[in-house]
This record gives structure tokens, sequence and C-alpha cells, in this order.
């Protein structure tokens, strides 16, 4: 689908790169030619997915580092830049989330999530756009953000994140408009569901909840990672040069399933179309 040197001599911090969806765009970045530096609080995968990456023959390196705490930031973004040159480009993909209800959380609880998800994606952007400004150097970012917060809708039960998110979302959309002068991008993508240990350990509550999830899925399968990442790469390429505030969902329209008033019609069997039409015809 894209050249193989699509992204070499770009230089592209992930947080949360050691696991998951990020880990997947920091490998296809790196097969691309990219240069890549991970940030996470857990040095093992960390370390493991570096090595994975630099096995393709880029430069790859880690940082363990908290994103709430942005002195930490600073400092990983340091590291990055002698480990592999100047940082031109960010994705903002550390998250934290958990099912609960409300009214059970802790003021701590809501803190830890949005301290991660929101204040850690503006303290990474920060640390970063300050260079990028001072150094008359160009910038992409590139924000994970979830459907729940595209929509607008917000979801119940996942209320810290949900607040988080359309936060950074909001973040997005705002700084694309007040750096564009600077030439510094920003975008969003929202997934809809994509197994992942983190997500699919703390959110999904049982094999039929997810069984339930497929059923009501209008593709009926949840998103395939090289999916997602390929979406990242065109984000970030010059080629996506004149998108700048957009969120891209990427969902198999399960969004949309749930807004449709008459979309429950789809869960009608064959037959049961056969008797409405018939009784049209009469
Ligand atoms: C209620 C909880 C809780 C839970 C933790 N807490 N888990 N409260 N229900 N399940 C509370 C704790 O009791 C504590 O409050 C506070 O939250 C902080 O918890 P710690 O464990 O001390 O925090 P920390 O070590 O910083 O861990 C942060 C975390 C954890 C968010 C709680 O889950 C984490 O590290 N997550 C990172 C990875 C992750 O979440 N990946 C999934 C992303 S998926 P008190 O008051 O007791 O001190 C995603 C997309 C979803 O975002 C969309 C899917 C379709
Ligand atoms: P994941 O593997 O748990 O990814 C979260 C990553 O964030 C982990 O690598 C974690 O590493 C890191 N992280 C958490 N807290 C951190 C902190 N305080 N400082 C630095 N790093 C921290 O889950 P995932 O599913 O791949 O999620 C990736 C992104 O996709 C998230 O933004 C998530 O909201 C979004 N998303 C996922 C789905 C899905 O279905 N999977 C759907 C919608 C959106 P450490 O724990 O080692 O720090």
């Amino acid at each position: 689908m894209y050249k193989s040197d699509l992204m070499k001599g770009r230089n592209i911090l992930i947080t949360g790169g050691g696991t998951g969806l990020g880990r997947s765009m920091a490998l296809r970045f790196a097969e691309l030619g990219a240069n890549i530096f991970l940030v996470a609080r857990r040095p093992e995968p960390l370390e493991a997915t570096s090595k994975e990456i630099q096995a393709k023959g880029v430069k790859a390196g880690f940082a363990s580092c908290d994103v709430r705490d942005f002195a930490a930031v600073e400092k990983a973004v340091e590291a990055g830049e002698k480990e592999i040159g100047r940082i031109d480009t960010l994705v903002n993909n550390a998250a934290g989330n958990f099912v609960a209800r409300t009214e059970k959380l802790s003021a701590n609880a809501f803190a830890a999530v949005v301290g991660i998800v929101l204040n850690g994606t503006f303290h990474c952007t920060l640390a970063l756009g300050r260079k990028w400004i001072e150094a008359k150097q160009p910038g992409n970012v590139l924000n994970i953000v979830t459907t729940y917060a595209s929509t607008g809708a917000g979801s119940g039960y996942v209320v810290p994140s949900s607040c988080a998110k359309a936060g950074v979302l909001a973040m997005t959309r705002s700084l694309a408009v007040e750096w564009a002068r600077y030439n510094i991008r920003f975008n969003a993508i929202a997934p809809g569901p994509f197994p992942t240990e983190g997500a699919w350990s703390r959110l999904m509550q049982s094999k039929e909840f997810e069984e339930t999830a497929i059923k009501n899925h209008p593709m009926k399968r949840f998103g395939r990672h090289d999916e997602l990442a390929d979406l990242a790469v065109y984000l970030l390429s010059p080629q996506a040069q004149y998108i700048n505030g957009d969120c891209v969902t990427i969902d198999g329209a399960q969004w949309l399933a749930g807004a449709g008033e008459f979309n429950e019609y789809r869960k009608l069997p064959d037959e049961m179309w056969a008797m409405i039409e018939g009784a049209r015809k009469k």
C-alpha cells in the first residue's frame, strides 16, 4: 500500500509504544523506515519492542517515564533526541482506563486516568511543541482517542476516560489552529474495539460480553492492528499535509450502528422481512 521508505528519516516518539496499538504502530512506522523512541512506565515491554524495531534496521530506544510528570517527560524527550536524533513526530497513545460505576470511584481513580490521558498528552505536546517552535521546525502530532469521545456522546462506566479523551480531542482541534502558523499539524484517530491485552483485561468483563460485542457489530468483527497502523501512517505522511485538526474514526461503523433510530432492524431475520414485505403488498 505504501512505498517502503515512506517514513525514512522521520524520528517518532510514541507514548505507550511498548504494548498494544502503540507497539503495532511503532513496528509499522519502523517497517517504513522511521526511527522510533518509546515512552511508558514498564521497561520490559519497552525494551522488547525496541529490540524488535532495531531488527528492522532503524534506530530505536526507550525511556521509562510516567507521562503524568512533566519534568520526567522533558527528560525522556532529551533522552530520545540523544538516542535517535531530533524528534519530528509525536504519537500520544498512552492511556489508562477501567470500567466502574462512577459513584464508586475515588477522586484518585478519576485523577489517575485523567492524569495519564489528558495531562499526559498535554505534557508531551508541550515539551515537544516548545522545542519545535523555538527551532522553527515543523512538527506532527497524532492523538489516539476513542469513539465515545469523537461522537461527543461519552460513555457511562468509563467516565474518567470519556472526560479525558474528550479533552484530548478539544486539544487536537484547538492546537491545530493555534500552532498551524508554526507548521505543527494535529490529528486524532478514534478507534472502535481492537483486541489488546491492556484494553481487554480492563474492559471486556467476560467471554460472553466479547461475543455480544461481536454479534452487535455491523461487520461482525473487531479491528485489526494493521488497519489502524496504516491509517496512522497516512495521517502522519506528507500526503496528508492539508488534513489538520481532524479526527478519523476507525470502527467498522460500530458507533453509527447505535446511533440510527432504526438500525436495530439489521437484527431481523430474512423471514421476518419477508412477512413485513408480504403484508405491505396486501
Ligand atoms: C475503580 C480503580 C480501578 C478500578 C484502579 N482504581 N483500578 N477504581 N475501579 N478497576 C483506582 C485505585 O483504587 C486508585 O485509587 C486509583 O484508581 C489509582 O490506581 P493505581 O493502581 O494506584 O494507579 P496506577 O498504578 O497509576 O494505574 C493507573 C490505572 C491502571 C489507570 C488504574 O489501570 C493502568 O495502569 N492502566 C494503563 C493501561 C490501560 O489502562 N490500558 C487500557 C487502555 S484502553 P485510590 O483512591 O484507591 O488510591 C482504552 C480504550 C477503551 O483506553 C475503548 C475500548 C473499546
Ligand atoms: P495498552 O496496551 O494498555 O496501551 C496503553 C499504554 O499506555 C501502555 O503501553 C502503558 O504502558 C502506557 N501507559 C499507561 N499509563 C502510562 C503512564 N502513566 N505514563 C506512560 N505510559 C503509560 O492498550 P491499547 O488498547 O493498546 O491502547 C492504546 C491506545 O488506544 C489508548 O490511547 C487507548 O485509549 C486507545 N484505544 C484503544 C482501543 C482498543 O480497543 N484497544 C479502543 C479505543 C481507543 P505502561 O503501563 O508500561 O506505562
